[in-house]
């Protein structure tokens, strides 16, 4: 399963970059990181890792998402260009795809958008899971409804769960069989954090501490 970090932060993924196999953005993150300069900041973040770094779409109408979209690609080889699943949304990603653009169907909450996005070609769909889970809808069952139907229909568009609260969608996602997620750093952390690991170490020191002095 590949691992994205969701975050726009430059200092974030480079502490991660080792780990991680790509970045995915969003509007919200890229105004919170205060960059002036948008295409220099995406370089910045495409220079540290290896694989895609998904940037989105400002534009909700299909032909300045479709020259965004293109211009966005146009930054570094590893743009994967963010759209959101609406009508506009499919039109311009079935144009990226069919141009050899990678592309990210972002903000989908149910399976027929994500047979839609896949129908177009969309190199990721990234159905929201905490967000469903706010609404009391269980946003897994979403993904786990989107790993059958691509199965069923033997589409090819990867399921890069987004929208991560805890280790345990990462687990659940992981188990579903979903290709990949994203999570924010400090979600990622929380998945190699572990109390008894911490205890563990302190542990073995001080045996090892002790040890030494019993033998001297
Ligand atoms: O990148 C999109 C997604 O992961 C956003 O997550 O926590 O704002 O719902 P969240």
């Amino acid at each position: 399963m590949e691992i994205f970090l969701d975050t726009a932060n430059v200092d974030e993924v480079a502490t991660y970059a080792d780990i991680i196999n790509g970045v995915t953005t969003n509007p919200s993150l890229i105004a919170k990181s205060r960059c002036n300069d948008l295409c220099e900041h995406i370089i910045k973040i495409c220079r540290l890792v290896s694989g895609l770094v998904s940037v989105e779409v400002s534009s909700i109408e299909y032909d300045s998402m479709l020259a965004e979209g293109k211009m966005l690609a146009k930054i570094h080889d590893n743009v994967c260009v963010k759209l959101p699943c609406t009508r506009d949304g499919l039109k311009a990603c079935k144009q990226l795809s069919t141009a050899g653009i990678p592309t990210n169907m972002t903000l989908c909450f149910s399976p027929p958008q994500a047979l839609l996005a896949a129908k177009c070609g969309a190199t990721y769909v990234s159905p929201f899971v905490g967000r469903l889970d706010d609404t009391g809808y269980d946003g897994m069952s979403l993904v786990e409804d989107i790993v059958n139907i691509y199965k069923a229909q033997k589409y090819g568009t990867k399921i890069l769960v987004a929208s991560i609260r805890s280790p345990q969608h990462v687990t659940q996602a992981a188990m579903l069989g979903a290709d990949a997620v994203t999570m924010p750093p400090q979600i990622l952390w929380q998945c190699f954090e572990h109390p008894f690991t911490v205890k563990g170490l302190e542990i073995f020191a001080k045996d090892v501490k002790d040890l030494s002095k019993s033998v001297s």
